[in-house]
């Protein structure tokens, strides 16, 4: 017999024959113990010489299989276990918490994937894994399983197949494996998932592309190929795909039976799969393609149901603005979060076999997880609404633990500021303040305030002791709007980290430092007339016309966002933004670059202090543009008002501290200070504080778990 491969996904017709004699003597094989379908493996049971005859009759029109919604008539149907591979990333550590809550059954398993930079969220689940007496909870742990997961990189399916090999063998159990991150959210009960599954073991649930195949491949870039180095993904040239082979892909997001899982994630895997990880380890988006080919050039070709249970809120028209060139050598797309006023689109999936939807983010849209929970699990209704803290959010933004990521500077320098105004707020008397968490705060669905949780050592310190209170952040409003526009505007607002798919700051302290990026984002009013031009000036805390953007308010484009051109570094110190029409003044505002106390999270020494808080001043406005803007500015009689210490050099050397907290002091405002200890103070207690993150979070709450 010879051998050699078959291209899988082409049909041939073979004839078998067997026996002990001469080939010419040879019985030939009925064709049911002949079979080679798609999967160019042959079946066939032969007690002496075998010769098979090969003939290619064309390639094969494969055929996804339908998905089972009910059984036969008295059928028997026993339940699926199912194994949820969670991969997360960030900080938002309570959605994990309440998605996991909500999934939660005995029978099924948890395996979490953090990535490795992510200390926080990392940190976190360790706590849940210990929570869970029952250990059905585990966290992938050690540099060999755990990965810098970044967006769209190789390792993301590295990740998947080390986990997939954990999960086999932590558990035998299980029957599916389902993959989900940090803003996936179930839009059906877990008896309606289970019992879907129940009803097509052996099944996999992959979503191809459904479009041109040549199409996909050039769109996805798997014509090229990338190498995954120092957590990006670099484009280094164009690649020939193998021969034979039939390229498929769609969505990461998949239900993987576990023969096929434990197929594609042996530790000794058979030529097509090794042949294929060779080609994925320089794949983009690796995962989006691998388990569709690999489905459907194996024996499990037959298994492959095109749906990955999963509705997408796709926006292409926001989330494909190229936002991943810091990691990808591509532009890259991502899903729109839900919000309430999507909840009828949820809702309309109720007969289709639609299990999960993504993207939540509770920063973004709470009362849509909020609903879709109600809606699941009405009997819960009335004990979840009045639950401690079921209306309000609190994301970490920074915690005294992490090494990793590390936290934007002028975050820690404004959060150690608060931490000490606070402090001097209560009078103390203090020798050190240790800032211990810093936490943004939402309630109805809407941004708050920052907390800062700090401690304080009091008194002398032999026989100090330590204080530890929590403080409730606003930040100040610091825009005015002139008569004429006075209720014209609905936002206007200065900050970084700009999210253009979903429309607002991702850094909602707006801690501004030398060397950010600030944006200005402005929604105006639909009921004022269009076309307008505005003006927007930036002046910095030197009185200087450092750039001019336009901006075009029209019907369809009343909310934006601009983005000056600024030198690297920035002057700090209190800046202003001006907005005209024309030569009327529609609204002004300030805002804060702060000097820098810290410098890669180290406290800053007096030389980096002096390079960093000293910029140099150039500015780029040409002298006509200056000329006309600067005497309008005169003619307002603005440079008349201005206050502004030029003493910068004085502030560095000698009391740095008190320089930074006077500025901040004049952009956020300490409102309330809870006691988050029992001390002393005269203090309401943060546990029976509202505000407070360490008041309970019934949604979060995973104690009583397992
Ligand atoms: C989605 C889909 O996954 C993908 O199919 C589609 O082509 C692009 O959009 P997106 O929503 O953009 O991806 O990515 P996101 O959910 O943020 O991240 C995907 C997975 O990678 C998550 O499990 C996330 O936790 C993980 N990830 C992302 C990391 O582990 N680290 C990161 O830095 C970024």
């Amino acid at each position: 017999m010879q051998s050699g491969y078959l291209y899988a996904g082409t049909e041939y017709s073979v004839e078998c024959f067997c026996g002990m004699e001469k080939p010419s003597q040879l019985k030939r094989l009925p064709d049911s113990s002949c079979n080679m379908k798609c999967s160019g493996n042959p079946k066939y049971s032969c007690g002496g010489y075998l010769t098979i005859n090969v003939f290619w009759t064309g390639i094969q029109k494969f055929k996804a299989q339908e998905a089972r919604n009910a059984s036969t008539d008295g059928e028997n149907v026993k339940p699926v276990q199912i194994a949820y591979l969670l991969t997360v990333n960030g900080r938002a550590s309570r959605q994990v918490k309440r998605l996991i809550n909500i999934l939660y059954h005995p029978s099924h398993f948890f395996y979490i994937h953090v990535d490795a930079r992510q200390d926080y969220l990392y940190r976190e689940m360790l706590e849940v894994e210990k929570s869970c007496k029952t250990s059905n909870i585990k966290v992938a742990r050690g540099e060999n399983l755990r990965h810098a997961s970044i967006w769209g990189g190789a390792s993301l399916l590295t990740t998947f197949l080390r986990s997939a090999q954990q999960m086999i063998a932590h558990s035998h159990h299980w029957d599916f494996l389902v993959n989900l991150s940090e803003s996936d959210y179930p839009i059906k009960s877990n008896a309606q998932l289970t019992q879907f599954l129940s009803l097509n073991r052996g099944m996999n649930f992959v979503k191809s592309h459904g479009r041109e195949v040549q199409r996909f491949i050039t769109k996805q870039g798997l014509d090229k190929t990338f190498v995954e180095c120092e957590t990006r993904m670099w484009r280094t040239g164009d690649r020939k795909l193998p021969d034979g082979i039939q390229v498929d892909g769609g969505s990461d997001w998949v239900a993987l039976s576990r023969e096929f899982v434990e197929y594609v994630a042996n530790s000794q895997p058979d030529a097509l799969v090794t042949n294929l990880l060779k080609v994925f380890k320089y794949t983009l988006l690796p995962a989006e393609s691998f388990f569709h080919t690999v489905l459907r050039n194996s024996r499990f070709c037959n298994t492959y149901i095109d749906n990955n249970l999963h509705v997408t809120n796709w926006k292409r028209k926001l989330g494909c603005k190229c936002q991943y060139k810091a990691v990808v050598d591509w532009c890259g797309c991502s899903p729109n979060d839900f919000k309430l006023e999507d909840f009828s689109r949820i809702r309309n999936t109720v007969d289709r076999n639609l299990f999960f939807a993504r993207k939540f983010e509770p920063i973004i849209d709470q009362r849509i997880i909020d609903r879709v929970e109600e809606w699941l699990y009405p009997e819960k209704l009335n004990k979840t609404v009045i639950a401690a803290g079921y209306d309000a959010y609190w994301q970490s933004l920074y915690h005294n633990a992490d090494l990793s990521p590390l936290t934007d500077d002028a975050q820690l320098t404004v959060s150690n500021s608060i931490a000490r105004s606070t402090f001097r707020k209560l009078n103390m008397d203090f020798k050190r303040v240790h800032l211990l968490e810093t936490t943004a705060y939402f309630r109805q669905n809407q941004f708050v305030g920052i907390l800062i949780l700090a401690e304080a050592v009091t008194g002398e310190e032999t026989v100090g002791y330590t204080e530890r209170v929590e403080s409730l952040v606003y930040l100040k409003h610091n825009f005015s709007t002139s008569r004429e526009w006075l209720g014209k505007i609905q936002s206007l607002s200065v900050s970084t980290d700009y999210d253009q798919k979903e429309k607002t700051f991702r850094n909602l302290m707006g801690s501004i430092g030398p060397y950010s990026s600030p944006v200005l984002s402005y929604e105006f009013d639909t009921g004022i007339t269009t076309p307008q031009n505005l003006s927007v000036l930036w002046v910095d805390p030197y009185d200087r016309l450092v750039d001019v953007n336009y901006i075009l308010l029209e019907e369809m484009a009343l909310a934006g966002y601009v983005r000056p051109q600024f030198n690297e570094h920035l002057v700090v110190g209190s800046w202003h933004v001006f907005l005209f029409a024309d030569t009327l003044l529609v609204a002004k505002m300030n805002f804060l670059v702060t000097p820098l106390g810290y410098w890669r999270n180290k406290k800053i020494d007096v030389e980096k202090a002096k390079e960093v808080n000293n910029a140099a001043s150039d500015y780029h406005v040409n002298e006509e543009t200056n000329k006309k803007w600067s005497h309008l500015l005169s003619s307002m009689n603005f440079y008349g008002r201005r206050t502004y210490s030029t003493d910068t050099e004085i502030n560095i050397n000698s009391n740095l501290n008190e320089w930074i907290d006077k500025l901040v002091s004049e952009h956020y405002e300490i409102d309330k200070i809870c006691d988050a200890n029992e001390s002393k103070l005269k203090l309401q207690k943060c546990i029976n504080t509202f505000w407070s993150s360490l008041s309970p979070d019934s949604k979060a709450d995973i104690n009583n778990l397992c």
